[in-house]
């Protein structure tokens, strides 16, 4: 059997009381688009933080293609795609900036980019349709844009496994197109893709599998099965919710389930 590009093994978080995952396992192979789904708080973005090695699991471990993932991250093989509300947007960095930052470990302490670091960040640029912003402020990019210069700084850093959280929320649709495009590309090239989404009706189109989270992988397998109705409202719906979950988060998820008809 060879080494999965993720494993994931029985991995617990805590955020003081709040449990986020709970022997949460899940393995993947190299070159795959996985789709992560699950409600809001079911732990998505925690799982892509302690996979980053951004977070240590209180129990359980990772691995990236057999090693640690400060081993992989220092490597340069992880290209993180936070959400949102993971990013300063008032930083003062441009575009480019953003997609140099891919470049950071191929370069000296002195981190003077080469000929060779400027090339991959204008091609990465071009990938994603970002070229003629490039001098612009991060944060002055549409949402959609801002999605692509993160996947831009990945594909500058030639990384061989793509994290992305929730990439196509609060985006344009040519984005979404452009990004998923990519993705398959990426993905034929051989780079393993763990993506986050809420958009369902993409899903099959989007990936090869799909990961369903609360807390724990409670499915894993290809879209079309994880997508049918019973096995979503194991994640999305009902009383698995209720368990633990503090007041108003409950009450916050009810509501969101009863806007949610998946059937
Ligand atoms: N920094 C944090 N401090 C305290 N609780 C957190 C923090 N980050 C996430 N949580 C809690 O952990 C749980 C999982 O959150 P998260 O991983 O962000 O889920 P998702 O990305 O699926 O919405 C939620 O209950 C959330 O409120
Ligand atoms: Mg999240």
């Amino acid at each position: 059997m060879s080494t999965p590009a993720i494993l994931v093994e029985n991995v617990t978080v805590h955020y003081g009381e709040v449990l986020a995952l709970d022997a949460a396992s899940l393995s993947l192979d190299t070159a795959r688009i996985c789709g992560l789904i699950g409600m809001n708080g079911s732990g998505k973005s925690t799982l892509f933080k302690v996979i980053m090695g951004m977070i240590k699991p209180d129990a359980g471990r990772v691995l990236i293609h057999g090693q640690s993932p400060a081993k992989a991250r220092k490597e340069g093989g992880i290209g993180y795609v936070p959400q949102s509300e993971d990013v300063d947007w008032q930083f003062p960095l441009s575009v480019r900036d953003v997609v140099m930052m891919g470049r950071y470990g191929h370069q000296g302490f002195t981190r003077r980019p080469s000929k060779a670091d400027r090339a991959a960040v204008d091609l990465a640029l071009d990938r994603v349709e970002l070229s003629e912003f490039a001098n612009r402020q991060i944060g002055q990019l549409s949402g959609g844009q801002k999605k692509r210069a993160f996947v831009a700084r990945g594909i500058a850093q030639g990384a061989t496994m793509m994290l992305l959280d929730e990439p196509f929320a609060g985006v344009d649709k040519r984005s979404e197109a452009t990004i998923t495009r990519l993705l398959r590309e990426l993905a034929s090239d051989g780079c393993t893709i763990l993506i986050s989404t809420h958009d369902l009706h993409a899903l099959p189109q989007l990936c090869d599998e799909a990961v369903l989270l609360m807390r724990k992988v409670l499915m894993h397998g290809p879209p079309e099965v994880v997508l049918q109705p019973e096995h979503l409202a194991m994640a999305f719906g009902l009383d698995v919710l209720n368990r633990d979950l503090p007041e108003q988060e409950t009450a916050n998820q009810r509501r969101l389930s009863k806007q949610q008809d998946w059937s």
